[in-house]
């Protein structure tokens, strides 16, 4: 079997949101991401980025990205350079997407804000790749899905997943998700910290499952398969923290919360945690905890980005 399958859709220069996605291209990199994790640990080697580098643009710190992407494309036979950066201070934004496509086959840029990127896309003939915005984490919801998957199988239809906490770039591109692949999507949150309500209404129209908001704890995490959280100040909302830690109090995931979902709930976050906030140390470092294999997959689902965007056409055959 070809590892590299060619999809039956268009292939896309960037990935900036999975919403520039059909449904049948997000689950082909899914499939992949899954080739290419039992590839990696049986030892069978997949040089399908020979010689290509690719460079990391970062204005915010980062573990589980930086590191999983410099890994991946280590794995897969290129090369990689990091540069901590603020974009649009020094030169203008398209002035580095002029330069780097002259010298590198792919950019992965971790940005404030989101038109930062969407303006390195537009001006950059290589492909860019989304490692955050202030408004999207695509491929934190790729490995996400992945390890959701290896838990709760293949088909997503019949899962419910509670996201417990701030309405915010993580759970944007899982609403972006579920307006794609079926699945149930409930945010759980206090007044005011809703998502994006352009992009939910967007997703409703499309989902086939249930993209639902509530601010009843017990409603939203009713019949819940998978309880996710994230922080509850996101990077570059640090003079907010106090402020949030009083409104987000009673969303904190412990045991207690746990049991609202169903018995078999497993339980999500992108992490960094900060434990004794959004989540206990007895839920995150309970038996019903995945957040490790999330991150592992980080490594597995973005090299199936890579291949798919940056692999060469013979790596592709
Ligand atoms: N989840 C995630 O994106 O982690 P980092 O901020 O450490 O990259
Ligand atoms: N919402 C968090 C995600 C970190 C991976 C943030 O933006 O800081």
């Amino acid at each position: 079997m070809a590892v590299v399958q060619d999809s039956a859709a268009t292939k896309r220069k960037d990935f900036i949101a999975l919403t520039d996605y059909t449904k049948d291209e997000i689950l082909d990199i899914l499939s992949l991401a899954d080739d290419l994790k039992r590839f990696q640990k049986t030892g069978r080697p997949h040089r399908y980025l020979d010689g290509k580098t690719l460079t990391l643009l970062f204005e915010k710190p980062s573990l589980r990205t930086r590191l999983t992407f410099e890994t991946g494309i280590f794995q897969l036979g290129g090369y990689s350079i990091f540069v901590e950066t603020r974009l649009g201070k020094r030169e203008t934004v398209p002035d580095v997407a002029r330069n780097l496509e002259r010298w590198v086959d792919g950019v992965v840029a971790r940005t404030f804000s989101h038109d930062h990127i969407l303006e390195l896309a537009a001006n950059a003939s290589v492909p860019v790749i989304n490692a955050l915005t202030d408004y999207l984490h695509p491929c934190q919801i790729l490995a996400d899905v992945q390890a959701l998957r290896e838990h709760k199988g293949k088909d997503l239809s019949s899962i419910k997943v509670a996201f417990v906490g701030d309405g915010n770039n993580v759970f944007n591109s899982w609403v972006n998700f579920a307006g794609k692949v079926p699945l149930n999507l409930s945010l759980v949150c206090p007044e005011g910290y809703e998502a994006d309500a352009k992009l939910v209404k967007t997703a409703q129209g499309m989902a086939k499952g249930e993209i639902t908001i509530t601010h009843d704890v017990e409603a939203g995490l009713r019949d819940a398969d998978a309880v996710y959280t994230d922080v509850w100040a996101s990077m570059g909302q640090e003079d907010e923290e106090a402020i949030r830690e009083k409104a987000f109090a009673p969303y904190q995931v412990n045991a207690q919360l746990m049991s609202l979902a169903k018995p078999d709930a497993i339980f999500m976050h992108c992490l960094p945690a900060h434990r004794g906030s959004e989540v206990t140390d007895e839920v995150i470092d309970g038996p019903q905890s995945i957040v490790f294999d999330e991150a592992e997959n980080r490594l597995h689902a973005q090299k199936a980005v890579l291949v798919k965007l940056i692999g060469s056409a013979e790596a592709r055959a």
